[in-house]
């Protein structure tokens, strides 16, 4: 049987109830922490599914009933656990056009809209980020995707320069490449090394100090050592401590001995918008490639990311996809796909050109600003607490701190840290976890999102102080607190969402 064609007055109404819904979502305060448990929203979302189908009308509605008591309030002021960005609204309202217009940004062809779109986002955010204006950027899923776009170049590109053809012979008879890259380079970097056939044979691990910078003499003196292709990353922002690498220095090194020097930049690189920030920042122009978010600091909706690198062609060479029926040229525009590792996919540019114009220039650096001086009236707060302890120096939008009582082991110390994050969560005003880092327990606050006025900044440091003191007062004998967020909220459908 054909699928069946909704009427337009039906297609309409579905529309128009979720609009209905994005206002209830927008106006009200949706909870921080979900109300309910895995085994709880499986029973709502693991129903049978329907034979015949079901009117979307309904299915809609059934979706939003099991999915708000599991979705975390990840745009809201308390939410500090992560490096997430609040999902600008014109950047949503340019999503939902974009679905609505269910372009493939695969090829110019395809949608001209979406590749132009693309074009002109590319030329932004390049003069935005002082980066070459002949780079090139590929859209992709987040900044995890464009560490895997840009080290695909960076691979090919090293091997072709010693003479290897990687797209003809393959990896298994390649020349060994050697990556070099800080002890504290995140997580992601190393799974998109992985995923191009590189593993720890391959990896200098270079150690890094006490804020998770590498150590640029030590880079120095093992790539001295060392013979044959190579790839050096540095990082423009720790994901505990917000700091960046020395990006001059390395830049000078890397091409000293002739290697591909890439830059994991996913919300650090934004610091290049802020002029009183450009000393953390210098030299992260010379590098060949770098990875950046849309959807953490930017403020894009989820999924975005670029994949910049310096050179368009070594960039095209390792991400070009062709077939008979996919023109490799254009002469109209720039096919999408020659830029990442998708074929058909959302038409990512609408929602960040939607962004940047709504936040121009000065919003941009505006907004990185206030995240950063945030970050920096928080830790001076804490500061003054005789149990809290600032793990680093604070030069971004990255505070993480420990908590402990002079008497305290680090046994101790990790259980207070621990005991303060759940406290804090009990109160449903913040969305917070710890980490573990260096082995030992701390909590990291992510400024990114919602903005904290600075009364928000003393009540997060005052509220940190009663559970402190609490803990103090109750000892909780298995080390979590006792306190629980979890049934002060299942959400009832609000009425006046008429479905
Ligand atoms: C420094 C750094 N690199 C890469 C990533 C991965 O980014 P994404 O989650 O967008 O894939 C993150 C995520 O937090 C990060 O902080």
């Amino acid at each position: 049987m054909a699928m069946q064609k909704l009427h337009p007055d039906d297609t309409a109404s579905l529309y128009e109830a979720v609009a209905r819904y994005a206002k209830y979502g927008c106006d009200a305060e949706r909870p921080l922490h979900p109300s309910r448990n895995a085994e709880q929203l499986r029973a709502a979302f693991a129903v049978d599914l329907s034979k015949s189908g079901r009117p979307p009308l309904d299915v809609i509605h059934d979706l939003i009933a099991a999915a708000e008591p599991g979705l975390v309030g990840s745009t809201r002021e308390g939410f500090l656990a992560w490096v997430i960005g609040g999902s600008h609204p014109a950047g949503i309202a340019a999503d939902w056009l974009t679905a609505l217009w269910g372009q493939n940004a695969g090829i110019y062809q395809a949608s001209p809209a979406a590749a132009v779109a693309e074009e002109a986002v590319e030329r932004w955010l390049l003069d935005l980020l002082g980066l070459p204006a002949s780079a090139s950027i590929g859209l992709v899923t987040g900044a995890t995707m464009a560490g895997f776009v840009c080290l695909a170049a960076a691979r090919n590109e090293v091997l072709r320069r010693v003479g290897y053809d990687l797209p003809q012979h393959g990896l298994a008879r390649a020349p060994k490449t050697t990556v070099f890259l800080g002890a504290e380079a995140h997580s992601t970097i190393f799974a998109a090394l992985r995923y191009l056939g590189f593993g720890e044979a391959n990896f200098r691990r270079i150690p890094a100090d006490r804020n998770g910078r590498l150590d640029t003499a030590r880079l120095e003196s093992a790539m001295k050592g060392a013979d044959g292709p190579a790839i050096v990353i540095a990082q423009a922002g720790h994901i505990n401590t917000g700091a960046f690498d020395s990006l001059s220095e390395i830049a000078d090194i890397a091409h000293r001995h002739g290697a591909w020097l890439h830059i994991d930049g996913a919300f650090g690189l934004w610091a290049r918008t802020v002029p009183e920030l450009s000393h953390l920042v210098h030299g992260a122009e010379l590098a060949d490639s770098w990875s950046v978010d849309g959807h953490k600091w930017l403020q894009v909706p989820y999924d975005c990311g670029f994949a910049i690198v310096a050179d368009r062609d070594a960039h095209r060479r390792a991400m070009d996809i062709t077939a008979g029926y996919l023109p490799s040229e254009s002469t109209d525009g720039r096919n999408p796909n020659h830029f990442g590792p998708e074929l058909s996919r959302r038409a990512r540019g609408f929602a960040v050109w939607a962004v940047l114009q709504t936040l121009g220039r000065d919003g941009i650096t505006n907004m990185v600003r206030a995240h950063c001086s945030t970050a920096r009236d928080l830790a001076s707060e804490l500061s003054a607490l005789p149990e809290a302890r600032i793990e680093h120096d604070v030069v971004l939008n990255q505070v993480t701190a420990s908590f402990g009582l002079a008497e305290d082991d680090q046994t101790g110390r990790d259980r207070l840290t621990q005991r303060v994050c759940d406290e804090l969560n009990a109160t449903n005003r913040y969305f917070l976890k710890t980490a573990d880092w260096r082995n030992h327990t701390v909590l990291r606050f992510s400024l990114s999102g919602a903005q904290l006025d600075s009364q928000s900044v003393k009540d997060l440091v005052r509220e940190i102080k009663t559970a402190i003191d609490r803990c103090r007062a109750v000892h909780v004998s298995d080390g979590r607190s006792k306190r629980s967020f979890s049934d002060t909220w299942p959400l009832p459908l609000p009425a006046h969402v008429a479905f």
